[in-house]
Parts: C-alpha cells; sequence; structure tokens
C-alpha cells in the first residue's frame, strides 16, 4: 500500500481526483466505486471541475458502496440521494450508470445478490474510492466483518450510527441496518484509493495501516491489495510511525493480491 500525505482536505481530495482521472484516462468507460460521508466530498469537487473544464464523464459506470435499510430513495440522507447529488449529477452521469444497493427490497439477500451481479456484469470495480470509519470500518463492514464477505445485510455499530447521528434530526432516527458490499467485493477493485482527513481518523488510518491484518480493523485488508494508495491530511496521518509526506506518483503495485 502508498500512503500519500498532503497539505489539507482540499488537497486530499485534489490528489485523489488525479488518480481517479488518470484511471479514466486508460478507460473512458470507468467502473468508479463511490463513498458516501463527508471525507470523499472534495474528491468529487475535484472531479467536477475537471468536468467543467471539459472531461467527459458520459460513459463512467458509478457503483455505490452500501445504502441504508429502509430510507426511501428520495431521503436527502439515502445514499441513492447523496451518488445522484453530489456525483452522478455534476459529472453528468446518466442514471443507468448509476449502481447502489437497494435498502428498500422487500428480500434484501436478492438484492445484493442481484447488485453483485450487476457489478460482475458490468466487469467489476476499476476504481474504488473509500472513507474510513473511526473504528476501522469500510463501506459499512463493521469491526468483526470477514475479510472475504460479500454484499449483504449488516446491522451499524453504535459508533457509526452516533458519527452518523450529524445528518439526522434525532440520533434514534440514524437507521440500523445497510446493505453494504462486502470486504471481499471492494478488494476485488482494481485500484483502491482512500482518503481519510482530521485527527478523529488518526488511530484508525495507524490500525489499517500498520496494525495487523485482522477482521477487527476492516480497513487493514488494504496492506493485502495489490494497488492501493491512502490519501491523508496530516491530522489523519498523525498515528503513523513508518510513512512520510510522498510525492504525487503513480503508486507502485507491491505484495500480493
Ligand atoms: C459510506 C462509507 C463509510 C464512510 C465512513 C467515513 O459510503 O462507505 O465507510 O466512508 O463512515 O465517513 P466520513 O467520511 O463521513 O467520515
Amino acid at each position: 500500500m502508498d500512503v500519500a500525505v498532503v497539505g489539507d482536505p482540499e488537497s486530499v481530495g485534489r490528489r485523489a481526483a488525479v488518480l481517479v482521472l488518470q484511471g479514466l484516462g486508460e478507460d473512458p468507460a470507468l467502473v468508479l466505486g463511490v463513498a458516501t460521508g463527508s471525507s470523499p466530498v472534495s474528491t468529487y469537487r475535484a472531479l467536477a471541475e475537471a468536468r467543467r473544464e471539459g472531461t467527459d464523464f458520459s460513459r463512467v459506470r458509478v457503483v455505490a458502496l452500501d445504502e441504508y435499510v429502509g430510507l426511501p430513495e428520495t431521503d436527502p440522507r439515502s445514499y441513492h440521494a447523496f451518488v445522484w447529488r453530489e456525483i452522478a449529477q455534476p459529472l453528468r452521469i446518466p442514471r443507468d450508470n448509476v449502481l447502489v444497493p437497494d435498502g428498500n427490497a422487500p428480500d434484501p439477500e436478492a438484492a445484493c445478490a442481484a447488485f453483485e451481479e450487476a457489478l460482475r456484469a458490468w466487469g467489476g470495480t476499476g476504481i474504488q474510492l473509500l472513507g474510513i470509519g473511526r473504528n476501522g470500518h469500510v463501506g459499512f463492514n463493521e469491526p468483526g466483518s470477514a475479510l472475504d464477505s460479500r454484499t449483504r445485510r449488516s446491522a451499524l455499530s453504535e459508533t457509526t450510527r452516533a458519527d452518523n447521528a450529524r445528518f439526522f434530526p434525532r440520533p434514534e432516527d440514524v437507521p440500523a441496518y445497510c446493505l453494504t458490499q462486502g470486504v471481499g467485493t471492494i478488494a476485488e477493485a482494481r485500484t483502491i484509493v482512500l482518503v481519510a482527513s482530521g485527527p478523529h481518523k488518526a488511530a484508525a488510518v495507524a490500525a489499517a495501516v500498520e496494525g495487523p491484518v485482522t477482521e477487527a480493523c476492516p480497513a487493514s485488508f488494504l496492506q493485502r491489495h495489490r494497488d492501493a494508495t491512502m490519501v491523508l491530511d496530516p491530522a489523519a496521518a498523525a498515528g503513523l510511525a513508518g510513512h512520510r509526506v510522498s510525492e504525487p506518483t503513480r503508486h507502485r503495485r507491491s505484495g500480493p493480491a
């Protein structure tokens, strides 16, 4: 895994966007895996700027990591709404090119299987953008998630519900369940770019980069991925002992898949 430490959260977004744009240059029909939440917003802003300057995203396919269970797609806090508002609309990506797990499906298991099948039919994820939870989660794979897990219905941890309460009127309004790509599903992305900013992410980042590869920190799977980069601001990198600021080079491929 490569670790790049850049000056501030906006620079994190710009650096991650450069990696996405490189991938888009190689494949105009890139399958782009997207995270929701606050961390990647600066990346989406930088990509939208590239679109305004002429980059064509019209053939890009966008795949979300997760969705709350039981929140209508029209609810602005749903991840369907987020992906449309923050990514597909600004980048002019057609609606048919957007894939989000169906958190309102009457049969969640069938919905998860259909999601995996649709992703497979698109040829899998080319570049996956990730955030990281304070507890080391990726997507909504909470600590204890198997590193070979697949898309499934899962419970949100109390830490995650508390963290996401900022988007809801009352803490008890945060949905308790979600559909999430599994760690094993995410790990099949050919390239992974994880972005993190702020001191509240420092412990999770340190565990993911320098701790053991373990289900206790789902993001630690990145250590075994052959093309993964973390882009951090100095506060998020503060817990790292063995990594220093790195230049914006094309990240190396290292280690087994
Ligand atoms: C959301 C997701 C989560 C977030 C994580 C960090 O789709 O995949 O793993 O990336 O909870 O959230 P923020 O960026 O809001 O701190």
